[in-house]
């Protein structure tokens, strides 16, 4: 898509956009890095509706804050509780009805499908905030954009994507979208119970990207690029026994990166639990906080592009 091709379309998957669409998300995104803070309002006039039928804290603030920095409006649903979904509506009936009051819906839902489903119904542009365990595409893209920031190259790097890799859509999205990147090489540092799934591994094989699968915490530090921690999502388990057994699988504390070949970054898409040790926060690595403003930065820029804001 060049910028104009972005109008109006929906963001459902990260697997619906090419390297070149990545490419004018990123460009767009540094310019907004100009803006955010200009007073310009180049979307004043349109609503984005943020329909968070599960809990969010990042994605629906900086999909807020986005707007505004943007001189749009914002309306939200935040509670699922307080929507007639509680009641059994449908998502498409809720959909339908919340597409006349606005001009954007950035949302998420438990259900996987549920973004597609929802930009099936939709006559306004659906962004997929997260859909169960299955996608979670801004985030992939705020991942990108730090990691391009942070490195300046993303070609040829050696990530390491560690904790739920099975049930943690950050990290579907950000193997797929590396993917588009030639010789990064990922290793995969999980449970056996957390694995990541086969079509994210035959894709990195489709795109002739190496990857390795169950290192250790001090086998990946030293050869680490960059590092992508992730929680183990207790409300992805069925049983909280499973969940019990690997909850404290990795801990990334400042005594492990002292192995590291240099200021390597530490991203993470959080809440964080116990996975990255707070004596990690006040070294150079702790480059997650940094990210969660990288998330306002690409929301604002998907926002302009498909909404046409003009700066
Ligand atoms: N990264 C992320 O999706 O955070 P929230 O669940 O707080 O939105």
């Amino acid at each position: 898509m060049s910028n104009k091709s972005f109008l109006g379309k929906s963001i459902v998957s990260i697997r619906d956009l090419t390297k070149e669409d990545l490419d004018t998300i990123l460009e767009e995104a540094e310019r907004m890095e100009s803006i955010v803070n200009s007073g310009k309002r180049p979307l004043e006039g349109k609503i984005m509706a943020a329909l968070f039928l599960e809990p969010s804290t990042r994605t629906r603030l900086s999909f807020e804050a986005a707007m505004h920095r943007l001189g749009g409006a914002v309306i939200t649903v935040s509670d699922p509780k307080s929507s007639s979904a509680a009641k059994g509506e449908s998502l498409s009936d809720t959909i339908r009805t919340i597409a006349n009051y606005c001009d954007i819906i950035a949302m998420r839902h438990p259900m996987e499908g549920s973004a597609r489903l929802a930009a099936e119904f939709s006559s306004v542009p659906i962004i997929n905030g997260g859909s169960g365990a299955e996608e979670h595409p801004t985030q992939a893209l705020l991942d990108l954009y730090t990691l391009k920031k942070e490195l300046k190259i993303v070609e040829g790097k050696r990530i390491a994507m560690v904790g739920d890799l099975k049930y943690g859509r950050t990290v579907h999205s950000l193997a797929y979208t590396l993917s588009k990147f030639k010789k990064v090489k990922i290793d995969f540092v999980s449970p056996p119970s957390l694995r990541i799934g086969e079509e994210i591994k035959s894709d990195l094989r489709d795109a002739g990207n190496e990857f390795t699968e169950g290192g250790s915490l001090m086998e990946i530090v030293p050869t680490a690029d960059a590092i992508y921690m992730t929680r183990i999502q207790k409300e992805r388990f069925a049983q909280e026994s499973e969940y019990a057994k690997v909850k404290y699988a990795y801990v990334l504390n400042k005594k492990l990166l002292e192995k590291a070949k240099g200021p390597i970054p530490i991203l993470h898409p959080l809440p964080r639990l116990n996975e990255i040790a707070y004596d990690v926060d006040d070294t150079v690595h702790a480059v997650y906080f940094r990210q969660i403003f990288n998330g306002v930065i690409v929301r604002m820029a998907l926002l302009n592009l498909i909404l046409g804001g003009k700066v």
